[in-house]
């Protein structure tokens, strides 16, 4: 039976990945401040963990409390999301960069001996486009952990962990589906510039998370899936002609 542990799995997409590993009969770790929600746990499978992973005592005490309990690791995946009220510079790398860095670090000798093993990043299409709606930090943190992505691969290879990320574009989830549901012009435009028509759901993202997280991917490292409807594709000259009919 696979192992995976979710960071970040308490709400919004690690909350569907989660619920994805459970449903195809994993044993599943969610890790985050708060404890998951009791409805998830409801399969003997699904346990839950707490810590703040930006303070690294704290984390590597709630990681080796996820090995005793669980066993060793298949998969982990990478979801947190610094949403502190501190210097968001300061949050952003700690949350983002330092605590991935020592989640890999802490999990190479404790990923399974056999079968298929890997490490997924979620990016954010910040990572390579600039936009008004996030800070430099997120930006910034965020190009630095598709690096650190490509830097696993490399490095963990040898032994048989791949490292991959996937780059989601604005999508709806349980806790911002009503905020975009009531807001028609908003749905309309994003129905419009999306060559796919349509905004992307967690479900969407996770669907990418658990093909990666699986031997389906078995030969895939260092790479990065877009799931953005093909927004990305499209000239922003074409796209602005577009919107002002031009
Ligand atoms: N939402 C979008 O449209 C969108 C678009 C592109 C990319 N993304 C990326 O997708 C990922 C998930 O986004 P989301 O919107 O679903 O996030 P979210 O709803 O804010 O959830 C973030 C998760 O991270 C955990 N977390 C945050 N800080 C933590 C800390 N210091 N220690 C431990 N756990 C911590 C939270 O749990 P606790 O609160 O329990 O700590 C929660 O489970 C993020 O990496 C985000 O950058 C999101």
């Amino acid at each position: 039976m696979s192992h995976s542990l979710v960071i970040g799995g308490t709400k919004g997409l690690g909350r569907v990945v989660a619920r994805k590993f459970a449903g195809r009969g994993d044993k599943v770790s969610i890790l985050g401040r708060n404890p998951s929600p009791p409805s998830d746990l409801e399969s003997g499978n699904v346990k839950s963990f707490t810590a703040d992973i930006s303070q690294k005592e704290m984390l590597l005490r709630s990681l080796q409390n996820v090995v005793e309990a669980q066993g060793k690791i298949s998969y982990c995946v990478f979801l947190q999301r610094y949403r502190g009220q501190s210097d968001d510079w300061e949050g952003e790398f700690h949350t983002t960069l330092t605590a991935t860095r020592n989640v890999v670090d802490f999990l190479v000798p404790h990923f399974m001996d056999h079968g298929d093993k890997g490490i997924v990043m979620v990016s954010s299409i910040f990572s390579k486009f600039v936009g008004d709606s996030q800070p430099a930090s997120y930006h910034v943190m965020k190009a630095g952990l598709d690096q650190l992505m490509r830097y696993y691969a490399v490095l963990l290879g040898k032994k048989n962990i791949r490292s991959n990320g996937i780059t989601p574009f604005t999508f709806l989830k349980e806790e911002s589906k009503s905020f975009y549901l009531q807001n028609r012009p908003l749905i309309d435009l994003y129905q419009g510039i999306i060559p796919l028509q349509r905004m992307g759901t967690a479900e969407d993202s996770a669907d990418a998370v658990e093909f990666l997280c699986s031997p389906r991917a078995s030969f895939l490292t260092g790479q990065n899936i877009l799931v953005d409807g093909g927004l990305s594709l499209v000239w922003p000259e074409t796209l602005a002609r577009s919107l002002k009919n031009l």
